[in-house]
């Protein structure tokens, strides 16, 4: 809940003024009218004094005097509406012998400023070099629209829908009130590992996996949103996923499991948590064929392939002195719920990891586009959390525990 200011200017259009201010009190708010006294001709003090169960602000001399100050004190947001060409001079102008413009003058809410008047005052020169100056400081200003005005001419100057104008003004208090909470992760760096690695049998073949990538790459993506700098490492994620990420996420781009390891190794340094959400080989061809390996017509013999252990990555990180303080594996097992469980708790206690995110797949469960359901266990295999829903929901959930963790380890 806010409070908001409503001040009401004297033009025609302030008959919609009343339907702005029960919109702001239908979706909670507390809302104060300042009116000046040219406006009281199109909507009288009865109308106001009706709708808010408030005396409407209009004097300053004499006993309204404390009351300007204390308008633009309790304001969370201040909305002109309508504003006339007369009030966005006085507004740019810095006057403050109403109690709109006064309550402007005196206030550090956001303000927002619905103009309306007939098109040739608002394209008069001084208009708009008012209302350019007012946005330079900062002022939200709802453009009027084009129509039929209150004099009968058609033109540019009317005041919209008043409910889209008390939409677009909680709009702007909502950016207000965003942009005043610090974001969880502030300050915080997170490498996130996505995809799946592909071992190179020859120059066209390859083992591989069916991680989309999107369960990691939502991830990194709720964790920029969240605050944090993130560090994505990719492995042949489809371009379609990978340009979900929003700006600013770092992005390294690698193929095999071995380019992983080594992507990590260096972006984990001067991190605050990894989430390796990335499915890495756990085998790789033990020699990768330089051409292309062919079939021999006269047999129906075919080739063995050899395979090798890969590192494993989230172990080498977490057993090793460059291990972030946080360190999120992830386990994509089969079985019942008993056995994921069990092969989560022990995964992540052999690998290091303070917590494993474990997920069950299959058959269109938990790889590509799909929901998931995630269980979060610690590494003694307790249950902390589960996450089910769209990838972006249980992402939000899993950075929100994380930013929760980070919050509780000691820096
Ligand atoms: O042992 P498993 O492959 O099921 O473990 C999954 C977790 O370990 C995931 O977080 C995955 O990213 C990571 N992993 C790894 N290196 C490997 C295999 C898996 O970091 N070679």
């Amino acid at each position: 809940m806010a409070t908001v200011v409503v001040g009401v200017t004297g033009g025609v259009a302030a008959f919609k003024a009343p339907i702005v201010v029960r919109e702001f009190q239908r979706a909670g708010h507390d809302v104060y009218v300042a009116a000046t006294r040219a406006s009281l001709n199109f909507v009288g003090r009865s109308t106001w004094e009706g709708i808010t169960s408030r005396p409407v602000a209009v004097d300053i001399a004499g006993e309204g005097r404390a009351e300007h100050v204390e308008l633009a004190r309790i304001a969370d947001l201040i909305i002109v509406v309508p504003a006339t060409a007369n009030t966005l001079a006085r507004l740019a102008g810095g006057f403050a012998d109403d109690m709109v413009s006064l309550t402007v003058l005196a206030c550090a809410a956001p303000v927002v400023v619905a103009p309306a008047m007939h098109s040739n005052m608002w394209l008069a020169p001084a208009t708009q070099e008012n209302v350019r100056l007012l946005r330079e400081r900062g002022v939200h200003i709802i453009e009027p629209d084009a129509g039929a005005l209150g004099s009968g001419d058609s033109g540019v100057g009317r005041l919209p829908d008043p409910v889209l104008i008390a939409r677009r003004a909680l709009a702007v208090l909502q950016q207000h009130r965003d942009a005043q909470t610090p974001l969880p992760l502030a300050g915080r760096t997170v490498v996130v590992t996505a995809g799946g690695t592909r071992e190179p049998i020859d120059p066209v073949r390859f083992l591989g996996n069916r991680s989309s990538g999107r369960q990691g790459l939502a991830i990194a993506a709720a964790a920029a949103r969240a605050g944090a700098r993130v560090r994505a490492i990719t492995a042949n994620v489809d371009d379609s996923v990978a340009n979900t990420l929003p700006d600013g996420v770092e992005v390294t781009r690698v193929g095999t499991a071995l380019q992983m390891r080594d992507a990590t190794m260096e972006q984990v340094r001067g991190a605050d948590a990894l989430i390796m959400a990335a499915a890495v080989a756990d085998f790789r061809p033990e020699q990768a064929q330089t051409s292309k390996m062919k079939k021999d017509p006269t047999t129906q013999d075919a080739p063995t392939l050899r395979l090798v252990r890969n590192p494993d990555i989230l172990a080498q990180v977490g057993h090793s002195s460059i291990r972030p303080p946080l360190v999120i594996g992830f386990a994509a097992e089969t079985g019942t719920d008993e056995e994921i469980i069990a092969f989560g708790a022990d995964k992540a206690t052999r690998k290091g990891a303070d917590y494993i995110a474990v997920n069950r797949v299959g058959d269109r469960v938990g790889f590509g586009n799909v929901h998931n359901d995630i269980r979060l266990l610690d590494a003694s295999g307790a249950l902390v959390d589960r996450y089910a829903g769209s990838k972006d929901d249980i992402a939000a959930g899993l950075i929100a525990q994380l930013a929760t963790f980070l919050a509780n380890l000691k820096r």
